[in-house]
C-alpha cells in the first residue's frame, strides 16, 4: 500500500465533552444526554408509543388555542404533525446536537429533498458537493432541474475556493462528510465561513459522524441532516430522517414546509428510532474500534492497493479529519485487484458474516462492491480494481477478519 498510516486512536467518543469538565454547572454529557433527554412520559423510562391520528379537544376554545401555532409542539393536535413519541426523539436529537429545533423525516433522503426543495426557488443555484449520496445526486439533476434550479457539483476538497463558485444566485452550499461512497472529508469550517460571508444558506448530511463525533452546528452550518436509519437506530429495523439547526426561523420555515407536504414519522419508528438512539454513544467506539482493526489487516493484504478511510492519510481530506472529528464511525470503502467481474463475485460471495446490502449504521457487518460509474468518479480505478465498501458492526473484529480471509481465499483459488 502506498499511504501507510495507523487508524486513529480508536473510543475517541469519550473526549466529546472534555470541554465541559472544567465547567462550573457542567451540563450533562452527551452520553448521558443520550440516555436521558426526550422522554414521553416521566413515569416510563421507555417512552410510550402514541398511535394517533385524531386527537379530542376538551372544548372548542382549546380546539381554537391548539390550532392557532402549528409549531407548538406541547399540544396534540393531529397525530401528522406529532405525537409525545416523535416529539420525545426530535427534543433527544436537540439534545445530541444543541439545536433549537429538529424536523423528522421517513426516510434520510426525505430530510435532503425537503431541505433543497423548501429552501430553493425556482432560478436559484446550488452548490453540492461531487461525492453526495447517489440519490441526492439524481434528485438534483431531475427534479430540482425541472423546477429551474441549477446545480453545479463541486470537488469536495475544494475548501475556501468555494468563494470563487458563488455566484449571485447561488442561495445555498451543500456537503457531505466523509462522503459515503468514497470519504472525502471537506474542511466545513472554511466553506461555511465564506458561504457565511456571502450569504449563502449551508447544509450537510452528516450520517457517517453523527453530531457525537462531528457536530456540524458547532462550526456554524445552517442546516445539519442525518439519515437517521444509519447510526442514530443502529438496528437496521426502521427508515428515518432528521434535520437539525439552531436558527429558529430555518426551523420554523422548515417545519412548516414538511408538515405542508404531509411528511411524517409513523409512532411505531420514532419507537424503534428513540430505542435505539440510547445506546449511540455505546455503540460507535465499538463500531470505531472495529473497523480500525480490520483496516489495519486490509491495508497488509498485497490485493489491496489502497484504504479509504478517514483516520489513515490514503483518505482524501485526512488532515481535515484529524483537525475536526472526534474519532471515526466504522463505515470505510477499499480498493481491491480482483481482476475480473467473476473475481470480485467470488469474493463477495465467500463472506458469511459481512451482509452483501445496501444500508448502514446498524449493529451487523456489510459489505457492497461500488458502482465504479454511479459512485466512484473521483476515485480512479485501474482495470481490473474495485471500491468495495465495508461497514464493520459490532461483531468481535476477529471473526471479521476471518471472513474476510474466505473472500481472500476465494478470490486467490
Ligand atoms: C450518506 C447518506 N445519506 C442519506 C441516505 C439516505 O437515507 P435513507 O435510506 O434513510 O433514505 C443514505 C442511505 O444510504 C446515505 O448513505
Amino acid at each position: 500500500m502506498g499511504d501507510k498510516q495507523g487508524g486513529e486512536a480508536p473510543g475517541r467518543v469519550s473526549e466529546v465533552d472534555r470541554d465541559n469538565d472544567n465547567a462550573r454547572e457542567p451540563r450533562p454529557r452527551k452520553a448521558t444526554q443520550l440516555v436521558h433527554a426526550g422522554r414521553a412520559d416521566p413515569r416510563t423510562v421507555s417512552s410510550p408509543v402514541f398511535h394517533a391520528s385524531t386527537v379530542l379537544f376538551d372544548s372548542y376554545a382549546q380546539l381554537r388555542e391548539r390550532e392557532a401555532d402549528p409549531n407548538d409542539r406541547r399540544y396534540m393536535y393531529y397525530g401528522r404533525r406529532g405525537t409525545p413519541t416523535t416529539v420525545a426523539l426530535e427534543d433527544a436529537i436537540c439534545a445530541l446536537d444543541d439545536a433549537v429545533g429538529a424536523v423528522l423525516t421517513p426516510s434520510g433522503v426525505a430530510s435532503i429533498t425537503d431541505i433543497l426543495s423548501c429552501f430553493l426557488r425556482p432560478g436559484d443555484h446550488l452548490l453540492m458537493t461531487d461525492n453526495c449520496y447517489g440519490p441526492t445526486r439524481g434528485f438534483c439533476q431531475s427534479l430540482l432541474a425541472k423546477r429551474g434550479i441549477e446545480t453545479t457539483f463541486y470537488d469536495p476538497l475544494i475548501g475556501a475556493q468555494i468563494d470563487k463558485k458563488i455566484r449571485s444566485n447561488t442561495r445555498m452550499v451543500f456537503m457531505e462528510s466523509p462522503g459515503s461512497a468514497t470519504f472525502e472529508i471537506q474542511d466545513i469550517p472554511a466553506i461555511t465561513a465564506i458561504a457565511k460571508r456571502r450569504g449563502v444558506l449551508t447544509a450537510v448530511d452528516n450520517t457517517w459522524a453523527t453530531p457525537l463525533l462531528f457536530n456540524p452546528l458547532e462550526h456554524g452550518v445552517d442546516l445539519a441532516m442525518q439519515s437517521g436509519t444509519k447510526y442514530l437506530n443502529g438496528h437496521a429495523d426502521c427508515l428515518f430522517g432528521v434535520t437539525t439547526t439552531r436558527d429558529p426561523q430555518l426551523y420554523t420555515r422548515l417545519r412548516r414546509y414538511t408538515l405542508g407536504t404531509g411528511s411524517h414519522l409513523a409512532p411505531d419508528d420514532a419507537h424503534l428510532a428513540l430505542r435505539g438512539l440510547r445506546t449511540l454513544g455505546a455503540r460507535l467506539p465499538v463500531h470505531e474500534r472495529g473497523a480500525v482493526s480490520v483496516a489495519r489487516w486490509l491495508e497488509k493484504q498485497a490485493r489491496v492497493t489502497r484504504l479509504l478511510h478517514p483516520a489513515w492519510a490514503s483518505c482524501p481530506g485526512h488532515e481535515v479529519f484529524r483537525r475536526d472529528f472526534k474519532g471515526a464511525s466504522g463505515l470505510f470503502g477499499f480498493v481491491l485487484e480482483v481482476g475480473d467481474e467473476a473475481g470480485l463475485a467470488s469474493f463477495v460471495d465467500a463472506l458469511t458474516l459481512f451482509g452483501l446490502g445496501f444500508s448502514w449504521g446498524g449493529f451487523e457487518s456489510l459489505c457492497l462492491p461500488m458502482d465504479r460509474e454511479r459512485d466512484t468518479p473521483s476515485i480512479p480505478l485501474k482495470p481490473g480494481e474495485a471500491l468495495i465498501r465495508l461497514h464493520v458492526g459490532l461483531e468481535d473484529p476477529q471473526d471479521l477478519i476471518d471472513d474476510l480471509r474466505r473472500g481472500f481465499s476465494a478470490l486467490d483459488a
